[in-house]
């Protein structure tokens, strides 16, 4: 028996081409809208929603909060595709599934990928509400063999390379342009690594302690697969963790600050900054 993988390339290609169908633009630029931080997308200027459970192939959320469209139009003079809602591994997707929507994105023509998610803070110096660059990861489900890249290489993606590099896949200008415009929105920007966890269930105290002694400062889950596929395929990436509770203290797992209703809360609050932010910060790649 080969080995074979979930989705093959005339699937992502079939995805890519339903899209196209519908649209006039061209996006370079996709973007990832996480908990609580869907607003972003109604910014989007003349802009056509495509509901996920329409698009062939694409997996659709079933959580709670997590709306399930693409919205393409235009933000910040670029055309973009920005996904409201994404699905995560606890839903129990595979890898491929959730990281779908990226390797539409490379069939589209995307070259540059802006991803945000809601995250705790494990940085004692974090404070809910604050907004992290993230640095690089530390991908939990990746280290175990849960990677979206296994399975006969795609080659026909963007770099197409069998072991993938990871150094930079944060890209560096990219960040550095992020925070020369933070201050700007009044947006004050931390940074740091940020470490997948499967869940569905939150860390236990222990593992707060021990992700804090590794060096991760917030922990979330997702992000770290479509990272990994975008930088497969040649696309550019920036990702933004919003702090929405601190998981430093033990007791903080157990009180209200880690529910659901709390991240997406926190979310609608901040939002708004944040999203003048990250419209300039689009804007920014016309240049590069
Ligand atoms: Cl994985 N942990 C905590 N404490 N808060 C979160 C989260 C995880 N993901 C979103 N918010």
């Amino acid at each position: 028996q080969c080995p074979t993988n979930i989705l093959s390339v005339e699937n992502f290609q079939e995805m890519a081409d339903y899209v196209k169908e519908k649209i006039s633009v061209k996006p370079e630029v996709g973007i990832i809208c996480g908990s609580g931080l869907g607003t972003l997308s109604d910014l989007v200027k003349d802009s056509i929603d495509i509901l996920y459970e329409e698009v062939p192939h694409m997996p659709v959320s079933t959580v709670e909060g997590h709306e399930g469209k693409f919205v393409i139009g235009s933000l910040g003079g670029m055309d973009v595709i920005c996904m409201k809602g994404r699905v995560h591994h606890y839903e129990g997707y595979h890898s491929q599934q959730l990281t779908a929507p990226i390797r539409l994105m490379s069939r589209l023509g995307v070259k540059y990928l802006v991803v945000t998610n809601a995250a705790g803070g494990v940085n004692k110096s974090f404070s809910p509400g604050d907004l992290m660059l993230i640095k690089d990861h530390i991908n939990f489900l990746g280290l175990a063999g849960i990677n979206p890249l296994i399975g006969p290489n795609l080659s026909t993606f963007g770099t197409g390379e069998r072991f993938l590099q990871m150094v930079n896949c944060y890209d560096k200008e990219m960040r550095e342009t992020a925070l020369e415009l933070a201050p700007k929105h009044g947006v004050s920007l931390q940074q740091g690594v940020y470490a997948l966890i499967g869940g569905p269930s939150f860390e236990t105290p222990a593992e707060i302690k021990f992700l804090n002694l590794i060096g991760v400062d917030a922990v979330g889950m997702s992000t770290a697969p479509e990272v990994i596929v975008a930088r497969h395929c040649g696309i550019r990436t920036v990702a933004f963790s919003l702090i929405t509770n601190m998981s430093v203290h033990p007791d903080s797992v157990h009180d209200e600050s880690t529910s659901h209703s709390a991240v997406l809360a926190l979310g609608s609050e901040v939002t708004g900054k944040f999203s003048g932010f990250i419209t300039e910060l689009v804007s920014s790649f016309k240049s590069k």
